[in-house]
């Protein structure tokens, strides 16, 4: 036959030919290890719709950061599920909140340690809403000054990166404002720029009791629909003073997050959110899918779609596979 063509296959015709020829890497350092801190004691308890993701009082935190640590994961995102929730989020920026609290001693025990704090009220307000609510409506102004406090509450307790993840107008400025002003200019922030109003969330919202108890979260988070918005959400958290950048969620957002990579010379971050999780773990439960390989895979194709770092629930379970393959 005398036809021309390309004989791609040459470059892939051993293990030690794909292997010196891959363009993305994973390491353990790429990931962000979600942890939810709970009041009490002795607890360890799995969240129903998360296999794998617990509830932790803080007696129990610093076992679970050692096994973290001894993975080679430098980096841990802390949640909290205060008992007192109101209407203001007291809880949030409570010095001795649940947060704080859990980041003073993990940073006592575990100083390498890299502690992320999602600066959020909807886990600690009685409505579940990321924002102080009015009449119905969820307050945009307001609700800053609280933000900051919080972020200023947390870098107190020692949290090395803020993370607003409430999606209200000028939460950057308002933290970054905050954050200086309480002499905490040296800690960055990491925001939530891109955030959808996504289905993906509904197991997070299970493990942190954070369900709006009226309405959605349409009027302050992304309609999935939206590729130009995201790229304005970037910008004005960039122009505010934002250091990293957050695509949430991950799977089903991998072209924002090839934008935002193309468009700003900032680190960017995915969220591989709980859905995300919850769905591959409930397949291979029941022998459906082969969870490391396809977890992998997702992984790999959030790095080569941009991301600098992911924050996901999988990050024990790859590091563990990523040591069993070295
Ligand atoms: C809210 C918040 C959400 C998540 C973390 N913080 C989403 C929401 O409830 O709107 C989702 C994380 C996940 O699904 O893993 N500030
Ligand atoms: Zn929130």
């Amino acid at each position: 036959m005398n036809i021309e063509f390309t004989r791609h296959r040459r470059l892939r015709n051993s293990d030690s030919m794909r292997s010196i020829l891959r363009e993305t890497h994973l390491r353990a350092e790429d990931f962000i290890y979600p942890i939810f801190a709970v009041e009490g004691e002795n607890k360890k308890n799995e969240v129903p719709s998360m296999p794998g993701v617990f509830h932790l009082s803080l007696d129990l935190l610093n076992a679970e950061i050692e096994e973290i640590v001894s993975l080679g994961i430098k980096s841990i995102i802390l949640f909290g599920v205060p008992e007192e929730k109101d209407d203001v989020g007291t809880q949030a920026y409570h010095d001795n909140g649940i947060v704080q609290r859990a980041t003073r001693q993990v940073k006592e025990a575990f100083p390498e340690l890299v502690v992320v704090a999602d600066t959020c009220l909807c886990q600690y307000t009685d409505h579940g809403h990321c924002g102080i609510v009015e009449n119905g409506k969820i307050l945009n102004d307001p609700t800053l000054d609280l933000l900051a406090r919080t972020a200023v509450s947390q870098a107190k307790a020692g949290a090395d990166i803020i993370a607003p993840s409430n999606m209200m107008d000028g939460f950057v400025a308002a933290i970054r404002y905050g954050l200086d002003e309480a002499g905490f200019e040296h800690i960055p922030i990491m925001s939530y720029a891109v955030k959808y109003a996504s289905a993906f969330y509904g197991p997070f919202r299970d493990a942190a009791h954070s369900t709006p108890q009226f309405g959605d979260r349409k009027t302050y988070q992304m309609d999935p629909a939206n590729r130009d918005e995201a790229l304005r959400e970037a910008q004005s958290d960039i122009e505010e003073g934002a250091d990293f950048l957050i695509v949430k969620p991950a799977l089903a957002y991998l072209d924002i997050i090839r934008d935002v990579k193309n468009n700003f010379n900032a680190p960017v971050v995915a969220y591989n959110v709980s859905g995300e999780y919850s769905m591959i773990k409930a397949a291979a439960q029941n022998g459906w899918v082969d969870e490391k390989a396809m977890v992998m895979e997702m992984l790999i194709g959030m790095k080569r779609a941009g991301v600098d770092l992911v924050i996901t629930y999988f990050a024990k379970d790859v590091a563990r596979w990523l040591k069993e393959d070295q």
